[in-house]
């Protein structure tokens, strides 16, 4: 016993000093691990729902928790390219998925060429860049990252017909697996997990890599890390084992699953366009473009959010775990975000593509070592915790498949208490905002802030930092500061008034209508305005419909009062603050 002790608290000893001799010669520089996951919406056990999601709770009770952020456009590419270079659609001009910034707007750097260009090796893992034309077919290699972006071999198969139901193989929404019976008998997010901790590895040994210039380099710290994982983007095909957390008596329905009163046509996303593209759904035959969606489909597809939700905890805590394995963790500041919300049922609404704020409010974490974990440093920050073992709640006789559990899982008793949601912040927070305050807690300089016109800016900001706001809520900022901002804006465009079948995500040239819409305090509003796609200009004297719901009596946004006299004086004051623009709600 006594000599095992020993054997640990040697390695234990040999781990520190290696990594901090690494780190003494990277100027003691943290590290970033940039974490982006797919459409998830704040249904996580430390935002308060009943979801099993223990390793991101776990990393929230030592981060700082944001409950109130949104994202600039509710669609993957946008939202990424305006996070990623801390600009808002309107500067990078992408609003579909159609075109890249630095061709098609500006030549702007982004979040991690930000890093790279300051020396550290800069590594992405799966989708943090929207694929395709949006980041130039590369992710944005070279500008952004090191080394190529890893894309893991079984994304090919998204579209694959590998769902068994009883009617045979289907390309199908609601998709649970049995990982044997997958091509390569794996999943994207697995794999992601998988190349993450090789590369963690990989960095702490110092492995060689040869840059874009045929030059040999060493992968090494200080290191920004993004990371995507894909799930819960539909299709749902994840582990089956994971389904078995939420027997479907367990479920409950969307509480406003009905439209908004008053709710202009402008502002409804027609769904169906999209998941009419999966058999499942294709086979109920809904009626386009309002549905409904059958009251059991509502169940089943929250069901398999959730159970991919629980699947993709399992691989992030993989991946933290892994920093602690490495000894990376008492170093390395981890932001994590989702790149939008989805609506699960509410409002008529199974997708993304609104305004409202189940489309745009996303979880938002920053783990900031020796200040969000209140300075208890520790060399086991992130045990991993495997998600079906760690509800009570009916989980029958279902085994975990031996593929998922790794050999270094964590056996003893977690030091995570399941209703601690960690260190909260209400204030209003953008996804621009994710560059300047990631630049701020590394140590980098933080972009000043953008000019009106900044096509020629290659490096600007039109978010804010959100770093004071953190180090005043633990006590170390030199101001006690609890907002930076007074208000949020978000955007949709649209390609009509009435929705059809592109409304959903419409192409550049078809866009006519751009949704502006507000969020304070008190408020939210929205005015859907005429727009030109070749100037990029909206009019707001060409207004399409507005939209004002009053969240001190109805938060979840059911009744559009924009039209009700009751509420002029509010609607013109609101509607003055939005004409003013996102500089004005900046404190
Ligand atoms: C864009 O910026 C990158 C990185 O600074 C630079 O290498 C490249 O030459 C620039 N491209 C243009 C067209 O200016
Ligand atoms: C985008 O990719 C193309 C072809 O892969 C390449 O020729 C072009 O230089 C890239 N654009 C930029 C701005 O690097
Ligand atoms: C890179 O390293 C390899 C293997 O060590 C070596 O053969 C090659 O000459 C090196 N290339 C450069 C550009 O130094
Ligand atoms: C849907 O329509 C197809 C073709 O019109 C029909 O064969 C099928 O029975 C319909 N399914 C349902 C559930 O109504
Ligand atoms: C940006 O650069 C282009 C090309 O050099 C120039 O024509 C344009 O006037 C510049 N715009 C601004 C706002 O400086
Ligand atoms: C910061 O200000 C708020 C509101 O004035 C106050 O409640 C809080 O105690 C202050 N915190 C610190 C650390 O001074
Ligand atoms: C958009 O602006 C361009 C350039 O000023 C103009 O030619 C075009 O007619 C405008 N489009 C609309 C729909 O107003």
């Amino acid at each position: 016993m006594k000599s095992r002790l020993f054997q640990l608290f040697a390695l234990l000893v040999v781990t520190f000093c290696h990594a901090s001799s690494k780190r003494a010669k990277n100027g003691g520089r943290p590290n970033v691990l940039f974490i982006v996951i797919d459409d998830l919406r704040p249904k996580l056990g430390c935002y308060g729902e009943d979801i099993v999601s223990p390793n991101i709770d776990q990393l929230a009770s030592k981060s700082m928790r944001f409950t109130n952020a949104h994202v600039q456009q509710a669609v993957c590419a946008p939202s990424r390219v305006s996070f990623l270079t801390g600009r808002r659609p309107d500067t990078t001009r992408l609003y579909d998925f159609g075109s890249y910034w630095r061709k098609a707007a500006g030549n702007y750097t982004t979040l991690p060429q930000y890093f790279k260009e300051q020396g550290y090796f800069s590594a992405g893992v799966g989708k943090v860049f929207h694929m395709g034309i949006s980041s130039n077919g590369s992710f944005d290699y070279p500008y952004s990252w090191s080394i190529p972006n890893y894309w893991p071999s079984t994304e090919q198969y998204i579209t694959s017909k590998v769902c068994i139901t009883p009617e045979g193989k289907k390309h199908n929404l609601l998709c649970p697996v049995d990982l044997k019976t997958q091509p390569e008998g794996t999943l994207p997010d697995i794999q992601n997990a998988d190349y993450a901790v090789d590369l963690l590895k990989n960095i702490y040994d110092g492995a060689p890599y040869v840059d874009f210039f045929g030059e040999n380099q060493t992968m090494q710290e200080p290191f920004f890390v993004g990371l995507g994982f894909r799930k819960p983007h539909v299709p749902y095909k994840y582990p089956e084992e994971f389904k078995a957390l939420y027997p479907l008596d367990s479920i409950q329905i969307a509480k406003d699953k009905d439209l908004p009163s008053e709710l202009p046509s402008v502002a409804y996303a027609p769904y169906l366009s999209t998941l009419d593209n999966y058999d499942d759904i294709a086979g109920l035959n809904l009626s386009f473009p309002y549905g409904p969606m059958p009251i059991d489909y509502h169940y089943l597809i929250r069901q398999n959010y959730y159970s991919s939700v629980s699947y993709t905890d399992y691989q992030l805590g993989r991946v933290l775990s892994a920093l602690d394995k490495y000894g990376f963790s008492d170093n390395t500041i981890i932001s994590f975000v989702g790149d939008h919300g989805w609506q699960l049922g509410e409002h008529s609404e199974f997708s993304k593509f609104t305004n409202y704020l189940y489309a745009t409010n996303v979880p938002l974490l920053f783990h900031v070592p020796g200040v969000t974990d209140r300075g208890v440093r520790s060399k086991r920050k992130f045990p991993l915790i495997h998600p079906l073992k760690f509800k009570p709640k009916p989980r029958t006789s279902m085994k975990p498949s031996g593929i998922l559990m790794s050999a270094s899982e964590s056996t003893e008793k977690h030091m995570y208490r399941p209703r601690d949601q960690g260190p909260t912040s209400n204030a209003f927070a953008e996804l621009v905002d994710l560059f300047p305050t990631v630049s701020d807690l590394a140590g980098l300089q933080v972009p000043s802030l953008c000019p009106e016109d900044s096509l020629n800016e290659t490096l600007c900001r039109e978010g804010v930092s959100l770093a004071p706001l953190i180090k005043s809520h633990f006590g170390g900022g030199e101001q006690n500061i609890s907002n930076v901002k007074t208000c949020t804006i978000s955007q949709y465009p649209r390609p009509s008034d009435q929705p059809e079948k592109g409304s959903i995500l419409p192409k550049l040239a078809t866009i006519i209508i751009m949704g502006y819409s507000m969020r304070t305090s008190d408020y939210r509003y929205s005015e859907w305005v005429g727009f030109n796609h070749t100037t990029f200009q909206m009019d707001w004297e060409d207004l399409h419909a507005s939209e004002l719901y009053i969240l001190a009596n109805d938060p979840s946004e059911d009744n559009n009062v924009a039209q009700d006299p009751t509420y002029i004086d509010i609607v013109q004051e609101m509607s003055s603050k939005l004409h003013q623009g996102w500089r004005d709600c900046i404190l």
